[in-house]
């Protein structure tokens, strides 16, 4: 578990649910300050400034990156403008931690990383589930050998939506669907185990007058021939992974905020394993970014750019190649809530 050290004046880039989040996880011990928030309005800042204790409110993300008290930004907007916003932070000097997904695509990507390159300055994608502690532990024992060879990935979450829902997840213009909301969680956890995946093929599922899909699922081979299926959707209410082996599999029950996990080996009976959540995944981050600083890396070994731009190629290819289908509760009306 990581130390809590002194960490960089945090600065966060938006008001919504997550930057509301990542204060809340900051102001969780001492040493980790948060140093202002910046918001397209004004009145906007300054509420979440008072609520949270920032020292200043900026009216403009602009402002907030030109803040000579701020040391790291926090991009919590949402993604189709992390490229924007993340862009303007780096230029700015700041160092950059982006709500996942990094970017749009991985051209984005691509450019937000060269820009981090350019100037020296670190750049974190937050996946949050590889910053869990028994995601980690679990991880290290596949690594070594605990089930063998890998065969397979298995990874599906779902947020537990109703499709109806009046959500962001579901508008288009908020970069919103199962695919580009959800679908950067199961595909990090499989490209953390398989490095950089061949998406195999794909499918989504539409509603009725809907753009955005509801469900995604993909089939994928990473390295050595292991493969990997994955599910994203937005009714479902479920998180979890499968890492099958030639000698065994583990099951993990839950992904960004998961704590037990099962080892089932051919030759013995299960094996619980657990470890606590703790500070929780934004916290887990900042101190994450806070560690990378200290040891002078530009990218953090748990989320490298080569894995940022893998996961971004993977979603592209999956948005190129996916078959279109209807989502088939809107044709039932089965399973509404
Ligand atoms: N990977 C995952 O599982 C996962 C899950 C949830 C969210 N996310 C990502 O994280 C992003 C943020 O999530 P959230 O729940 O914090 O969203 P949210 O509550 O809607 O907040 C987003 C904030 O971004 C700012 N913003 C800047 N430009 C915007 C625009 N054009 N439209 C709307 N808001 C804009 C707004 O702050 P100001 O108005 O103060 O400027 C807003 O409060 C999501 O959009 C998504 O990309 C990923």
């Amino acid at each position: 578990m990581a130390q809590e050290e002194p960490s960089p004046r945090w600065g966060l880039m938006g008001t919504g649910h997550s930057a509301h989040a990542f204060a809340r996880a900051l102001a969780t011990a001492p040493g980790t300050p948060l140093a202002a928030v910046g918001s397209r309005t004004r009145a906007r800042a300054q509420a979440f400034a008072r609520t949270h204790g920032a020292r200043a409110a900026h009216d403009s993300y602009r402002r907030l990156a030109a803040d000579p008290g701020v040391d790291a930004v926090y991009v919590a907007t949402p993604h189709p403008w992390h490229h924007t916003h993340a862009l303007t932070a780096l230029d700015a000097g700041k160092h950059v931690l982006v709500r996942a997904p990094l970017a749009a695509n991985d051209l984005q990507a691509a450019e937000l990383i060269q820009a981090a390159r350019d100037r020296d300055l670190l750049l974190m994608e937050g996946s949050a589930p590889r910053h869990v502690p028994v995601q980690r532990l679990v991880r290290n024992m596949v690594e070594q050998g605990a089930i063998g060879s890998l065969l397979s990935v298995h990874a599906e979450l779902g947020a537990g939506l109703a499709h109806e829902a009046a959500h962001p997840f579901f508008d288009p213009e908020h970069g919103g669907g199962a695919l580009s909301v959800l679908g950067t969680y199961p595909l990090s956890l499989a490209t953390w185990y398989l490095g950089e995946l061949t998406v195999l093929g794909a499918a989504r599922q539409l509603a009725p007058g809907r753009t955005v899909d509801t469900l995604a699922t993909v089939l994928a081979r990473g390295g050595g021939g292991a493969t990997a299926t994955l599910t994203c959707a937005s009714r479902p209410d479920t998180a979890r992974t499968v890492i099958t082996g030639s000698a065994g599999r583990i099951e993990i029950q839950g992904m960004g905020r998961a704590t037990d996990a099962v080892l089932y080996r051919h030759e013995s009976g299960p094996e619980r394993l657990h470890r606590e959540l703790g500070a929780g995944t934004h916290r887990l981050q900042a101190l994450e970014l806070a560690r990378c600083l200290r040891q002078g890396l530009a990218q953090s070994p748990l989320m490298p750019w080569s894995h940022s731009r893998a996961l971004a190629r993977a979603v592209d290819r999956v948005r190129d190649v996916a078959e279109l289908l209807q989502d088939p509760s809107h044709l039932t009306g089965a399973g509404r809530s």
